[in-house]
């Protein structure tokens, strides 16, 4: 895969107008664009619609951050319906368990087949970044025997059992990850920060450099502000993927 393929930019806008700037000053330069609730709880299902509307243009890729998580017969049918032209990838909560996983798995296998399309990549949400080791075991109450590294990766391992194809995580958590699900197996990774002294600090903590998080082995960075708020979004993309070659 080319440096630039494995940057997904993140659509934080509440409108169509401001996703469609970003999107044509940036298609043809990064791998995948995502959509995620902020956007569908604005635009509701005219989002699909958009992301439909770049379908003959074969890199202007779509990933749509629904994270469902729901009874397997409910997040299955969500699955059927966000399998659609253009949509490459779409996530689902592993926490949702190993039926609910298998389900999502075979509703969207089941729905491209249907659609004559190729099936999105269906990936699950481990722990969210936003998570602590505290709020994991005095909140949730997750078993103690299992800290928070060995608990993504024993929800990647259901991730793969149930036939998804990979997983979102923090960059932290790739290496055992790696190891433990193989090579084929998609890290998406967020929490990204280049090294640029005009970016400061936001609300991301837990961050590594591009290079880092490809170096310990995600396949896709998700990367929002340091690129949506550039002040020339082309100028930050390259500089990003050169940073990566
Ligand atoms: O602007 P920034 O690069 O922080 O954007 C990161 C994107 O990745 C946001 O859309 C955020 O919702 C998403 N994300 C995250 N941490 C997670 C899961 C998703 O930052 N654990």
């Amino acid at each position: 895969m080319q440096a630039q393929d494995r940057l997904i930019v993140a659509l934080d806008v509440s409108s169509l107008e401001e996703a469609r700037l970003i999107v044509e000053e940036l298609k043809g330069s990064v791998g995948m664009f995502k959509i995620g609730l902020e956007m569908f709880t604005a635009c509701g299902t005219e989002v699909f619609e958009f992301i439909e509307s770049y379908k003959s243009e074969k890199n202007t890729r779509f990933f749509f951050d629904g994270k469902f998580h729901d009874i397997p017969n409910t997040v299955a049918a969500a699955c059927r319906n966000t399998t659609r032209p253009n949509v490459a990838m779409f996530n689902i909560h592993a926490q949702g368990g190993i039926e609910m996983m298998s389900a999502a798995a075979k509703a969207t296998r089941e729905q491209a087949q249907n659609l004559k399309i190729s099936k999105p990549i269906l990936i699950a949400v481990t722990v969210l970044t936003s998570i602590s080791e505290s709020i994991l075991h005095e909140q949730i109450r997750t078993s103690k025997d299992l800290d928070l590294p060995q608990y993504v990766v024993h929800l990647a391992k259901l991730a793969k059992e149930a036939g998804l194809d990979g997983v979102v995580a923090s960059p932290k958590e790739v290496p055992l990850i790696r190891s433990a699900c193989g090579d084929d197996f998609v890290i998406v990774t967020p929490g990204i920060r280049p090294n640029w002294p005009e970016l400061g600090s936001d609300d991301q903590k837990r961050v590594l450099t591009p290079s880092q998080a490809i170096a310990q082995g995600s396949t896709y960075l998700v990367i929002g502000r340091p690129i949506t708020k550039a002040q020339n979004r082309l100028d930050a993309v390259n500089r990003l993927v050169a940073e990566l070659v």
